[in-house]
């Protein structure tokens, strides 16, 4: 059975991808560390909780708190996104369980080094907590089965900016060090737009699911939706932590993948958080991101459904 690290900022889609993870029976999903982004870190904390709990896994899988704030800059979060405690509407999640002892960038480091490339890393928030894991164990990667990150757009627009994605924008500093020292694949937030998003259609479908998974993924989706409703006319919800969840439990969902050089701007200012991405190889930067370029839509769709509506990854 693969294992699992599960790296999250926990609000709106990163509950999904605990969903799927924590229910998933082909792997065992180690435990989950808290890095700051979405909304503030003790809501993250709980909202992880919740949704363990709501998988009925909060008894197996431990949540490590981590770092509070970005390597370098200031914390900035994406309130207007995913609510102001992260779970889209009104809910706010308030459990009795304790966090695990234990800082998470130790927990990182000493699970990797405890089995080397046994355990597979997925990152879902800014990369705060894995460039932090970088500066304690330089051969992290190397101790890492795979390592997946949720960030950047590859040749595409910004959601947090026109130049760059949320998770690369919060902490672009750490982004910069973990494509630098590691071999990730890569889910962007284009990627997401074309193939991750579920259409009103989709949407709809899932909300007359009446299991207590679809009603919880309304719940964080309500305030995404109208966000784009108000955007497009339509509601839609682009699923980005869940799509690459997926992706790492079903590498099949992956149609097509490319290596490429991918570089952070870290540099304050308009285009700070953009992802730089040699495709025609002009610079001499090393191809090292695998930078997944397309997936099965109507698999992933299938997955998401069969979670929401049957409880089954
Ligand atoms: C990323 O930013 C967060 O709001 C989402 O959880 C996802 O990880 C998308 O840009
Ligand atoms: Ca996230």
């Amino acid at each position: 059975t693969r294992r699992v690290l599960l790296d999250t900022d926990t609000a709106g889609d990163d509950t999904q991808a605990v969903l799927l993870a924590a229910l998933a029976d082909s792997i065992d999903l180690e435990a989950l560390t808290i890095v700051a982004g979405n909304v503030p870190f003790e809501h993250e904390v709980e909202n992880a909780k919740h949704t363990l709990e709501l998988a009925d896994a909060a008894g197996d899988v431990p949540v490590y708190e981590g770092a509070r704030t970005p390597l370098v800059k200031g914390i900035e979060h994406a309130t207007h996104v995913h609510g102001e405690a992260g779970l889209g509407g009104d809910l706010v999640a308030d459990t009795e369980i304790p966090s695990a002892d234990g800082h998470a960038v130790d927990t990182i480091v000493e699970t990797l080094r405890e089995s080397p490339g046994e355990v597979t890393l997925v990152c879902i928030g800014p990369l705060t907590n894995v460039a932090l894991a970088l500066q304690r164990e330089p051969d992290l990667d190397e101790l890492a089965d795979e390592v997946w990150v949720m960030g950047g757009a590859v040749g595409t627009f910004g959601n947090d900016t026109p130049a760059a994605e949320f998770n690369f924008w919060v902490d672009p500093d750490a982004a910069k060090v973990v494509l630098r020292e590691c071999d990730v694949t890569l889910v962007d937030w284009g990627l997401c737009v074309r193939d991750g998003t579920f259409d009103a259609d989709t949407l709809a479908r899932l909300d007359d699911g009446g299991t207590p998974y679809a009603d919880f993924f309304a719940e964080i989706s309500k305030r995404a939706r109208e966000m784009n409703r108000e955007r497009t006319g339509e509601p839609s919800a682009t699923q980005p932590d869940l799509l690459t969840a997926a992706c790492m439990l079903h590498p099949e969902l992956v149609t097509d993948a490319e290596k490429l050089y991918v570089d952070v701007d870290e540099r304050e200012g308009m285009t700070r958080g953009y992802s730089l991405v040699d495709v025609n190889g002009i610079t001499d930067g090393e191809p090292r991101t695998r930078v997944v370029r397309e997936i099965d839509a109507d698999l992933f769709e299938r997955i998401a459904s069969d979670m929401l509506l049957h409880g089954d990854p």
